[in-house]
């Protein structure tokens, strides 16, 4: 039985030599070690052998099937890699070559400030509703009781568009509060509602300019709305955007659109108050202006001023990034460098 064993080795190792493709593989591997194939046969006849035999032949059988077992992995192996390179032959890429790393995108530190200020506001019941860029004078400023040549428009420098709708003005957005009467148009009471994206200005830019940047406004109308509702929103917002122990200031400021009209500004992240370069010595940055919406806005939204009030507030988006991490030059969000984005 001996002598059959290295019959059969002989054969299968001679075989699977000449063996040129994965087909022929596996019916080797179904001839030799196969549950018909002789191998298996007399790996399971060894009990009715005597007792000495049995062990000899047992371990040599046994033997056998493992080496069998090693040398068809081998051949599959050397195989593969034949087929490999005659792909990269016919194909004329050498696949054998490591890939190219993909590069993994992120968010723009802006959208990023964005999604953050979001969640805070979502957080206290606002809904975050979208509004053009190509704007009508009349949300603009004309609704906003900034008519034409109220010295408001001064510090809002205008792109116009060189079109006029239905005779009416086109510009860009100077500001994202242009959004708060289609707001008060398209939903009803309860309001509460942010909306944010980019706004133009004709100016030149410089480390603290852009023609084009980003703001939020949020706007809240309701029956029995008052400046405590505004404070506390905006003390809210500020302790969990710049941290709970920023201390916070809230003073009167003018605009148009408000009546009574404020401005909050956080303490200098830099010089904490005491005074330095970058809050003007005073230790104090504004971020925001704010109050409750004027009555003519009100009417003009469609809502009785007698029983409805509102507060709104807005804010660029730029400086807080700037604040938080140091950033002195507002060009570098806008100027696709890599090595600047790839910081946050
Ligand atoms: N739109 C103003 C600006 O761009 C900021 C602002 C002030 C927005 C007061 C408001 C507000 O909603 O109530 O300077």
């Amino acid at each position: 039985m001996l002598a059959q064993l290295e019959q059969l080795k002989q054969k299968a190792l001679w075989e699977l030599e000449n063996i040129k493709d994965a087909r022929e593989v596996e019916s080797w591997r179904v001839c030799y070690l196969g549950r018909k194939s002789e191998l298996t046969k007399i790996l399971r006849s060894l009990t009715i052998l005597p007792l000495e035999e049995r062990k000899t032949v047992g371990a040599y059988a046994n033997e056998l099937k493992s080496s069998l077992e090693n040398n068809l992995d081998e051949r599959k192996k050397t195989l593969e890699k034949v087929q490999l390179t005659t792909i990269t032959r016919v194909a004329g890429i050498d696949i054998t070559l490591p890939g190219r790393p993909i590069p993994i995108g992120r968010l723009h530190p802006i959208t990023q400030t964005l999604k953050e200020i979001f969640d805070i506001f979502i957080s206290m019941g606002f809904q975050v509703v979208e509004a053009p860029e190509v704007e009508l004078d009349y949300y603009n400023f004309e609704g906003l009781n900034i008519p034409e040549e109220h010295p408001a428009r001064d510090s809002m420098a205008t792109l116009w568009v060189d079109y006029k709708a239905g005779g009416r003005p086109i510009l860009l957005r100077t500001h994202t509060t242009a959004a708060d009467l289609r707001i008060m148009e398209k939903l009803k009471p309860p309001i509460r509602a942010i909306n944010a994206g980019k706004v133009y200005r004709y100016e030149a830019s410089d480390a603290t300019h852009s023609p084009m940047f980003h703001q939020l406004d949020g706007l809240a109308v309701d029956v029995g709305i008052t400046m405590a509702d505004l404070k506390g929103t905006l003390y809210e917002f500020a302790r969990r955007f710049f941290g709970e122990d920023r201390k916070l200031r809230f003073r009167c400021d003018y605009f148009p659109f408000v009546e009574p009209g404020a401005e909050m500004a956080v303490a200098c992240s830099v010089c904490q108050g005491s005074g330095c370069r970058l809050c003007g010595n005073s230790g104090w940055i504004e971020i925001l202006g704010a109050g409750m919406v004027h009555p003519r806005v009100l009417e003009r939204g469609g809502y009785d001023p007698e029983v409805y009030s509102g507060f709104a507030f807005g804010m660029g988006i730029e400086r807080l990034p700037m604040l938080r991490y140091g950033i002195d030059d507002i060009r570098l969000f806008f100027g696709s460098d890599l090595r600047f984005l790839r910081q946050f």
